[in-house]
């Protein structure tokens, strides 16, 4: 049986930048099912030859390999273009000659076909219509299709609805991977392991002993050339709806029975689903804020008030986490590129110390900071535990220590690219780490109502506070945690991060 990748958006930049790279590693490695082939679809009007001459010049700058092009000329083969219009059905006829011409080469009769949306999903509806109307990809037979979508999967719940609905005409819910990046990244799924395999955490993974949690994905990149992509689908769409609420799902799920995709997206469901929905309270649960010079970016209005940087306070109404709240926040053009999720631990609830060091003369040192866990997710990887001890000496003074764990330590192998995992689960079949229809629709309900506030806010001509690029966000932001007795852990990368770029 012949696998065979077909990309719908061949010149776009994700199929450049990471599909063809991450195919291209796992050829390399030997990973890919054998015969694959890969078939490119756009408009313009290329040969193979030149498609596979123009990703060679692009993926070659960012390759440090010295066997690149020995492995490339190798890969070059099993990738095929073709050129056509996803609204013209016919196409789709073609599109059917075109990979029997590939069996036939490679000698089988047979293929597993995998679409790939790496199109605008304005077009989605299209293709999807298209799929149905030429009998191409069929739910009937869920071993031999299945389908590859990237974000954002509706614009809200609504058009999320009316998206899987369509899908389901043609597949199976098993046959469809919507892509989440996120999910795909090593130190994402290590939180599986840190939690679930592993005794002395998840003891303490409660509302007993977190004060709160935050999860923090900023980027140090402005907007750039995405202005109206970002004008039209805002942060919340873009990052929260999907990043920050999957690593809020992992972060607070309970333990699945076995690690399997129905087990894994039942209980990210669940968190979903108990996540208290705002509807009446967006003012005390929302920050808002845009980097000065956002409006300057190519394509974005002269007056936008779209933010380019939110915070959000969530609180799951369950057992576990009733009363712990979930600080999200993301932004861009921000002091540094982080993602990382800060597990903040209560104070101990008597604090002992204190007539001894009265009794010594010396200053107070009460008051101590709970421990902290931070698990970094990137740009470097690692986890660090600070805790207490003591200053050496005759009395009781306490400083802060920490354990780190780097992944950077751990054997020399790079940590692969999230699409690499990604792609091999969709050719195995295996959707644990891909969003699940109810999944996206849960989301959708907890984002719905900060976004029809913005909307509104911008309707209503009401001035956005502005924050300076390199900055950790709006004055605003650092004010409403001081409020609530708390504050954000503005910090850079620490664990594993080259000298060059300073302090932190
Ligand atoms: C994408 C968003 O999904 O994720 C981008 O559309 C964002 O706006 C990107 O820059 C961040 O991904 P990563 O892996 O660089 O954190």
């Amino acid at each position: 049986m012949m696998n065979v990748l077909i990309i719908f958006g061949a010149s776009g930049d994700l199929t450049s930048r990471k599909i063809i790279p991450a195919l291209f590693q796992l050829f390399s490695e030997k990973k890919l099912p054998k015969p694959f082939a890969v078939i490119g679809i756009s408009r313009t009007r290329f040969t193979s030859a030149e498609w596979r001459k123009q990703l060679k010049a692009s993926i070659q700058k960012t390759m440090k390999d010295p066997d690149f092009s020995r492995d490339w000329d190798q890969f070059e083969s099993i990738i095929h273009y073709f050129s056509g219009d996803v609204k013209n059905p016919e196409m789709f006829f073609e599109l059917n000659c075109f990979i029997k011409e590939i069996q036939k080469e490679n000698g089988e009769k047979n293929a597993e076909i995998v679409y790939y949306l790496a199109v605008a999903p304005i077009l989605y509806t299209q293709i999807i219509q298209n799929f149905e109307k030429t009998g191409l990809a069929a739910k009937d037979f869920p071993d031999k299709y299945g389908i590859i979508l990237e974000k954002p999967f509706g614009m809200d719940r609504q058009s999320a609805e009316d998206l899987n609905r369509q899908l389901h005409s043609v597949f199976q819910e098993n046959q469809i991977f919507r892509i989440d990046h996120y999910l795909g990244k090593e130190t994402v799924n290590n939180i599986f392991a840190l939690r679930f395999a592993n005794t002395i955490f998840e003891p303490l993974w409660n509302r007993d002993y977190i004060e709160h949690i935050q999860i923090t994905v900023n980027e140090s990149l402005p907007v750039g050339r995405r202005g109206p992509f970002y004008e039209s689908t805002g942060i919340l769409r873009d990052m929260f709806q999907n990043h920050l609420l999957q690593l809020l799902s992992i972060t607070a799920m309970e333990p699945p029975a076995q690690f399997d995709a129905k087990f894994v997206r039942d209980e990210k469901v669940k968190v979903l689903r108990s996540i208290r929905k705002s509807k009446y309270e967006i003012e005390k649960n929302m920050v808002y804020g845009q980097y000065v010079k956002y409006r300057e970016e190519q394509g974005v209005h002269p007056d936008s008030l779209v933010p380019t940087f939110i915070a959000l306070r969530l609180f799951i109404d369950n057992w576990r986490w009733k009363g712990v709240p979930f600080y999200l926040r993301s932004g861009k053009s921000m002091s540094c590129q982080t993602s990382q999720i800060l597990i903040q631990y209560k104070k101990p609830p008597h604090w002992i110390f204190e007539n001894e060091i009265q009794r010594k003369r010396e200053k107070s040192s009460s008051d101590p900071e709970g421990n902290s866990l931070l698990i970094q997710i990137q740009p470097s990887e690692g986890i660090r535990l600070n805790f207490l001890s003591k200053v050496p000496g005759t009395i009781m003074l306490f400083q802060n220590s920490e354990l780190t764990f780097s992944f950077g330590n751990y054997g020399k192998n790079k940590l692969p690219e999230a699409y690499q995992r990604l792609l091999l689960d969709v050719f195995s079949g295996d959707p644990s780490l891909f969003a699940r229809n109810d999944e996206v629709e849960a989301a959708w309900d907890i984002i719905d109502p900060f976004q029809n506030y913005i909307d509104s806010a911008i309707r209503r001509n009401i001035s956005i506070p502005l924050y300076e690029s390199g900055s950790w966000g709006p004055s605003a932001s650092d004010l409403w945690m001081q409020k609530q007795g708390r504050t954000w852990l503005n910090l850079c990368p620490i664990i594993d991060r080259p000298e060059k770029n300073g302090s932190y």
